[in-house]
């Protein structure tokens, strides 16, 4: 099979797909072939990032579903609309992120970061899991961040009610990227699905513009230093679309090869509190 057929006959969801490393993944797995789902919180933007890749592409099959995934609702509507639609998933990309100077609470009363880049996150999967089983050969791939290096989960304080900072909130939510998929890889034992997180490398995104002039211009200043977006994407490509990824779970990768992460991240039992605690947090059992 070429490469431009290996995502034939396979779906694929992605969050953040409207910029970014989400857009550029979108649409080299729609060129590869896949039925891609994009997942976006701005109607203008899902509608030009599906209409450009169809165009760049030649693929059709790409729609967008609309919703915030910050929020308890959003995700919900999210899962609704994606099954009402489609009987199979192979590949769940989990990659919409933000970085928050300040700290923001959302509609249900959690911290921004924490809410989209984890609980967004595990929301999302634990929705899917049925479909991603029935699927069969089937993946989840979480963009998480080197950032996750050197930090670790306060669990009495997830919130980050004391002391917030948007470096450590970010890095606490990558770290969390992590354990999640990490525990992720352990509850689905036995199945077909496999569960791997990703460093995506320093790209010249959009990320973190929105905190204002200073970050801005900060990163300006460092673009001769970041990834062009495509480069950035290329290891959430690898592994949504590898055939040699099929078997290959509970893994962290960045430029395409596994590589360890930070020592904490491999703690299971801080693992399964995380995921005890996001079930609590979601209301679910
Ligand atoms: N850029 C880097 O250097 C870097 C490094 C390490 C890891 N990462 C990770 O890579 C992932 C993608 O980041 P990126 O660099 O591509 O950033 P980006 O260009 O800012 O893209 C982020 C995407 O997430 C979407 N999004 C943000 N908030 C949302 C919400 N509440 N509901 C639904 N969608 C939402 C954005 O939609 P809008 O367009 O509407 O804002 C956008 O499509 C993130 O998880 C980030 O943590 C990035």
């Amino acid at each position: 099979m070429s490469e431009n057929e290996v995502m034939k006959g396979k779906t694929v969801l992605i969050t953040g797909a409207t910029s970014g490393i989400g857009f550029a993944t979108a649409k080299e797995l729609a060129r590869m072939g896949a039925s891609v789902v994009l997942v976006g919180r701005n109607l203008e933007k899902c509608v030009s990032a599906s209409a450009q890749i169809t165009q760049i592409t030649g693929n059709a099959q790409v729609e967008y579903i609309l919703a915030d995934l910050s929020t308890r609702n959003g995700v919900q509507s999210v899962a609704q609309k994606f099954l009402s639609r489609h009987s199979r998933l192979d590949v769940l990309l989990n990659n919409a992120g933000v970085f928050l100077m300040s700290r923001e609470v959302t509609v249900d009363g959690f911290e921004m970061t924490f809410a989209l880049n984890h609980l967004g996150y595990f929301y999302l999967t634990y929705l899917l899991l049925d479909t991603l089983k029935e699927t069969g050969m089937s993946r989840v791939v979480n963009v998480s961040s080197d950032a996750h290096r050197g930090s670790k989960l306060d669990f009495q304080d997830l919130q980050g009610e004391s002391n917030y900072t948007g470096f450590g909130a970010y890095g606490k939510s990558k770290f969390a990227n992590v354990l999640f998929t990490y525990e992720l890889s352990r509850k689905l034992i036995g199945t077909q699905v496999t569960a791997n997180a990703l460093h995506p490398g320093f790209v010249a995104s959009e990320f973190g513009k929105n905190n204002g002039g200073f970050l801005r211009f900060a990163m300006k200043l460092m673009k001769p230093f970041q990834k062009t977006i495509e480069q950035g994407a290329s290891t959430s490509i690898y592994l949504a679309s590898s055939p040699s990824m099929s078997a290959v779970t509970g893994k962290y990768f960045a430029d395409s090869k596994e590589v360890k992460s930070d020592p904490l991240t491999y703690d299971q039992s801080a693992a399964e509190l995380l995921w005890q605690k996001s079930l609590e947090m979601l209301v679910l059992k």
